[in-house]
């Protein structure tokens, strides 16, 4: 049945190759030193399309009239899965995962050189791995070497990923459900995070909370490296050090995600460390919920990626404004870029097998239109570091809040939705464990 969603993808692919064929290798092993290797993770594309987790794999997919998908894969191995575990081999894995043949791995090349002398044009991630590139540069070599005996190389080279990220930018109804059981697993994590939150406790405690309730619910691993940033470490965008205690009157900002099947969630929340918010940090809050709220209610089928990106910098450098943090014209400040003292990064990206997931965000000039099923973040951020320039009881609050939501044919569903970010529910949340 799992097997179905893999094929219909293949065979749509096979559809849009014309008399091409498609190459994609999956991740390689990264060593991390002698026998003790980083913790393998699949091509987020080769997982896509085949559903198979193991290293050293390449798919193959034949277009034309006669289309074929397979699947090279490590041979059985009885002494090694003794020691790493089941291998499938070719046969299973053809069986199991549904292509039209599985052949050993070691015989690529030699397989390779047969296949594309059948077609015009290759497909594959160009550029991605230079050994990869010069692998299959050997291969049409190879068929160059022997044009006497009537054999042609493809002429033309294509990125695989022109098609395939289209593909994996509108999710379909079983991506979707394995991305509302990331989403609900992080939701159920950070509101673990609020409740074992307090002052004099290290960043990296409530990072372990985090990571436990990952864990607890059987998500394999986070989507990226959680950031648990209090007080002015929230205002240094990517940090990861998680290494300071944290103190009362601070707020906490943590930026984590798990990765659930394959699929991430990317969830941000900032809280006061103590469970109360009071003074400037909850000035500040408000400004960036009410932006966040905003950007949400501007995503719908129909309307530009950028639209919750302009809704945000609106009532973010409104709330500047009124804070005293900018002076001027809302809309000439905005024009001018004056916000991005305080709110350097954008506000959406798209969110799938990749927490920065794949899809371009123009056509053209253009920012292209949302669809039903894409699925994007919507984190809107201010970031006050100390300068002359500022009032000095914002210095060094940095807030942000991200949600995961999904274009529905009506508007949207924030996936995410679980975490609490009012600040009632927030404090009522905290204060129910002190
Ligand atoms: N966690 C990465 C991001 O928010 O984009
Ligand atoms: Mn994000
Ligand atoms: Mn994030």
């Amino acid at each position: 049945m799992v097997a179905q969603i893999y094929l219909k993808r293949r065979e749509w692919l096979a559809r849009n190759l014309g008399q091409g064929i498609a190459v994609l290798p999956t991740a390689p092993e990264r060593p991390r030193n002698r026998d003790s290797y980083f913790p393998y993770r699949f091509d987020s594309t080769f997982y896509y399309l085949t559903g198979f987790e193991e290293p050293e794999a390449v798919l193959v997919i034949v277009g034309g009239n006669e289309p074929q998908s397979i699947l090279f894969c490590r041979e059985k191995d009885l002494d090694r899965e003794t020691w790493d575990g089941l291998r499938y081999g070719p046969d299973a894995a053809q069986m199991e995962f549904g292509f039209d043949a599985a052949w050993p791995i070691d015989l690529l090349d030699q397989k390779m050189a047969e296949l594309i002398c059948q077609v015009n044009s290759i497909y594959t991630p160009l550029g991605e791995s230079p050994e990869w590139d010069s692998r299959m540069m050997g291969w049409i070599n190879t068929l160059r070497n022997r044009s006497r005996s009537g054999l042609q190389a493809p002429s033309m080279l294509c990125d695989l990923r022109q098609l395939t990220d289209e593909m994996r930018l509108v999710k379909d109804e079983s991506e979707i459900m394995l991305m509302r059981k990331a989403a609900d697993i992080s939701s159920c994590a950070h509101r673990r995070a609020m409740s074992n939150t307090w002052p004099g406790r290290m960043e990296f405690e409530v990072g372990a909370e985090i990571i436990y309730e990952f864990a607890r619910q059987g998500a394999q691993s986070p989507a990226y490296t959680s950031i648990v940033a209090g007080g002015k470490n929230a205002c240094i965008l990517h940090y990861i050090e998680n290494d300071a205690r944290l103190r009362a009157g601070d707020l906490l900002l943590i930026d984590a995600g798990c990765e659930y099947a394959g699929y991430a969630a990317d969830i941000t929340r900032s809280f006061p460390v103590n469970g109360r918010f009071e003074g400037a940090g909850r000035a500040v809050y408000e400004v960036v919920l009410e932006a966040q709220i905003a950007a949400i209610e501007a995503v719908k089928p129909g309307a530009s990626f950028n639209a919750p990106h302009e809704a945000a910098l609106k009532i973010l450098t409104r709330g500047l404004v009124d804070l005293g943090l900018l002076k001027g014209e809302v809309d000439t400040l905005i024009e001018a870029g004056e916000y991005r003292k305080f709110y350097m990064h954008r506000t959406s990206h798209w969110l799938g097998l990749d927490v920065h997931d794949v899809g371009e965000y123009k056509k053209g000039d253009e920012w292209r239109t949302l669809l039903p099923n894409m699925v994007l973040t919507i984190e809107p951020g201010l970031y006050i570091r100390e300068s002359e320039d500022s009032p000095s009881e914002f210095w060094n609050i940095g807030v942000r809040i991200e949600d995961d939501v999904m274009v529905t044919p009506g508007g949207y569903d924030v996936l995410t939705a679980e975490a609490p970010k009012s600040i009632a529910e927030i404090e009522a949340l905290m204060a129910s464990h002190d």
